[in-house]
């Protein structure tokens, strides 16, 4: 009897918790699809193996040194990391491919983060099918394409009086919510990562009904296939627990557990962005001064003794966090977005949060740091009309209105009530609409190069 050929995927992430965790989420769903996974990873910031049991996990050394690493400069490590990855990648996949074939199984295909675009052409070379996931939204890859049309006609730096006119093929988007690349190296990358041409077709982590005519375009400008199957985590359903590179802290639902409905705040600005000292000062007394509850998550390395800085705060302030908030070093924001007690994220707008906000109708106050972040909070505002755009003057007084704007104020209640509509339209998208019918457009297409 002839035995049926297995077919593995490897996938290759980069080592930055933002792009870590839709590559695990995309793991664990194509595993529920029957296929044999291997993640080849990183040696540093990387994956805990006994947290993912159905998955194989091989790290890889690329050769950065600890000081690089601990740079935390995103920009040069993704440089280093694509100039030293193609050597190890390649004798990685020789030798999964050999692997493979003495244990009737075969590599279908490599699904390789967009940062790690130097991948494109070892595919190539060892002629194997191959899709890029995109961890940002639709809309974002767009802004590139605009950034680099505008820079060849000399837009930038960006006059004062040009920053709040809109990009006329990205409304509502402003010429400042565009990416500014203001160095060679990041130029270079990023026109690298946008000549990605993967043979099977891209996978977005995003949902028709929230960004279809930006996948319509990009599939103009692309031509390859589009998998848009997001929100990975929802599908997975899994959030980000099993692959966090902090320990989440877990007592906070237990505080929430004793808040009323909707009237948490939710503070967190993710893995990369953070506010200096002054600045925590300001938020501690806006917060304090809104009379709101609220979970604010103070990863390590913000401040040097959260209870120390505390202790430093004027004695109403100090007495409005015991009695209203909780803090914590890193939260399981998943769940705390699926708790009944939260009624509003004060956020940084990075895309995983955006979403997994999204998914459970809990409405933003937006407060875009770098990036793609800028381009999340005006969709956030001005498009799905769910997140308050406010002046993002780092002030009590100004922090505070903005508090209650969105968790008091009638505006807020409207922004609620939208973002409980966009989660139902979200949920049927998975269920049965468009992001489980590209799911299964995306299975088949890999099994198709590989009957
Ligand atoms: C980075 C970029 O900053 C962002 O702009 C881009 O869209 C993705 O890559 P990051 O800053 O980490 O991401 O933000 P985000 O995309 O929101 O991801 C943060 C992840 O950490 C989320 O999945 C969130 O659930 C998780 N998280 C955050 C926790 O689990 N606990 C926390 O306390 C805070």
């Amino acid at each position: 009897m002839e035995t049926q050929i297995r077919h593995r995927l490897v996938l290759i992430p980069p080592p930055f918790q933002g792009h870590l965790t839709p590559m695990l989420q995309l793991a664990t769903i194509l595993h529920s699809k029957g296929f044999s996974i291997t993640v080849a990873h990183a040696h540093f910031n990387s994956p805990d193996p006994s947290n993912h049991p159905n998955l194989s996990f091989l790290p890889l050394f690329y050769g950065l040194s600890d000081t690089h690493i601990s740079s935390k400069n995103i920009v040069d490590i993704t440089a280093t990391l694509n100039t030293k990855c193609v050597s190890p990648l390649k004798e990685l996949l020789v030798d999964q491919i050999e692997k493979a074939n003495k244990n009737h199984e075969k590599i279908a295909c490599i699904i390789y983060d967009g940062l790690m675009y130097s991948i494109d052409s070892v595919a190539r070379e060892l002629n194997l099918p191959n899709i890029v996931l995109r961890t940002t939204s639709a809309t974002n890859l767009l802004t590139y394409h605009a950034f680099f049309q505008r820079q060849s006609s000399g837009c930038f730096p960006l006059k004062d009086s040009m920053s709040l006119e809109l990009v006329p093929e990205l409304e509502p988007l402003r010429f400042k919510d565009l990416p500014i690349f203001n160095s060679d190296i990041i130029q270079q990358q990023i026109a690298k990562t946008l000549a990605i041409r993967p043979s099977l077709g891209v996978i977005y982590n995003t949902v028709d009904c929230l960004e279809e005519e930006s996948l319509y375009r990009l599939q103009q400008v692309y031509k390859v296939s589009f998998f848009p199957i997001g929100p990975l985590h929802m599908i997975a359903e899994e959030y980000s627990s099993s692959s966090t590179f902090v320990e989440q802290d877990y007592s906070c639902i237990g505080w929430l557990n004793n808040q009323e409905t909707k009237s948490v705040l939710y503070v967190s600005l993710g893995s990369i962005a953070s506010w200096d000292e002054k600045e925590l000062t300001e938020v501690a007394c806006g917060l304090a001064n809104s009379q709101q509850n609220f979970l604010w998550v103070i990863r390590p390395g913000t401040i040097n003794d959260v209870s120390e800085w505390v202790q430093s705060l004027k004695e109403e302030v100090k007495v409005a966090i015991a009695e209203r908030g909780c803090i914590v070093k890193w939260a399981p924001q998943g769940e705390v977005l699926a708790h009944q007690a939260v009624g509003g994220f004060w956020s940084h707008c990075g895309w995983n949060s955006t979403l997994e906000s999204l998914c459970e109708g809990v409405p933003i106050m937006c407060q875009p740091h770098f990036g793609d972040q800028r381009v999340n909070a005006r969709l956030l505002s001005h498009v799905w009309k769910v997140g308050l755009e406010w002046s993002n003057v780092m002030k009590g007084d100004e922090i505070e209105g903005a508090v209650r704007r969105l968790m008091v104020n009638q505006e807020g209640k409207e922004m609620r009530q939208r973002a409980l509509k966009l989660k139902n339209e979200i949920g049927l998208a998975v269920k049965g609409g468009s992001s489980y019918d590209a799911l299964n457009d995306l299975v088949k297409s890999i099994l198709s190069v590989n009957l």
